[in-house]
């Protein structure tokens, strides 16, 4: 395999940092790709590219769409596919079923769950049978309607309780590696410490194995950005400027000109 493998990634358990973004279209998949160890096609997309108000709305067909496009765009790097809500909880079969026609209409290495507790099961089916599986523990965003939101992790014993027997079943059922999301510096130490395989954060400190965050996010591509999001570019201010000054081109009728016409006789 000339991608990223699954033992390359494992073995970076407590060594060189991993360096994940999400993508979802080729061009972007082709930017990311030779400076990244993995490209995650988040169920994120759902939010971040179709306006959805949280990500449980997206569907298997979504996934599919998108999870085709970053890799006709990459290469080099490990892709994986989140399985959307209410495609993998209810039997390990069904997990199964969702996982490997993912893997099958796309090409894509490894697919990532949500792992409540009760999900570890379906991660060792899969595992089980050949299909590598990341983890996702701490700030589930497909629970969002029994949280009552988007709400980080860890500040009370129960909840650090209940994270980490996520993070142990987890990675006992062969989790390749596992997300990491919304919690408290001190628990995304014990997570870390607590599992064999890679820990990858988001708004879960640099205690973490790897790192990864939305790429429209860490572009600055939304006026609102969660507390943990560091803008590496201001996207959003970059688009308007040039939309702005396409506009008021259009309407002065300076564009397109002379340079920007086909003419007569010419080869092109
Ligand atoms: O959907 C997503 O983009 C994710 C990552 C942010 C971890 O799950
Ligand atoms: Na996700």
């Amino acid at each position: 395999l000339k991608r990223v493998t699954v033992p390359a990634l494992r073995a970076r358990k407590g060594g060189e940092k991993l360096v994940c973004l999400t993508a979802y279209t080729a061009p972007m998949a082709q930017f990311l790709d030779p400076l990244c160890d993995v490209l995650l096609v988040g169920d994120s997309l759902g939010m971040v590219v179709h306006g959805l108000p949280t990500t449980v709305g997206v569907t298997i067909e979504m996934m599919i769409l998108h999870g085709q496009a970053v890799m006709r765009g990459s290469t080099k790097a490990l892709v994986a596919i989140d399985l959307p809500f209410g495609s993998y909880e209810r039997s390990p079969e069904q997990a199964f079923d969702t996982a490997s026609r993912i893997l099958m209409e796309t090409g894509a290495q490894a697919v990532k769950v949500e792992a409540a507790e009760g999900v570890a099961e379906s991660i060792a089916f899969l595992t089980g049978r050949g299909i590598p599986v990341i983890g996702h523990v701490g700030l589930r965003p497909q629970a969002v309607n029994l949280d009552g939101g988007f709400k980080a992790r860890g500040r009370s014993e129960a909840e650090r309780e209940r994270v980490l027997a996520e993070a142990r079943a987890t990675d006992a059922a062969g989790a390749i590696a596992m997300v990491v999301e919304g919690v408290t510096p001190d628990l995304a130490t014990e997570v870390t410490a607590a599992v064999g395989c890679p820990t990858i954060g988001i708004g879960a400190s640099s205690a973490c194995d790897g790192q990864i965050l939305v790429t429209e996010d860490m572009l600055g591509l939304f006026e609102w950005a969660p507390k943990f999001v560091r803008h590496y570019a201001d996207l959003r201010g970059a688009i308007c400027d040039a939309v702005a000054g396409y506009a008021a081109d259009v309407r002065a009728g300076s564009f397109p000109g002379g340079a920007e016409e086909y003419r007569l006789g010419a080869r092109s």
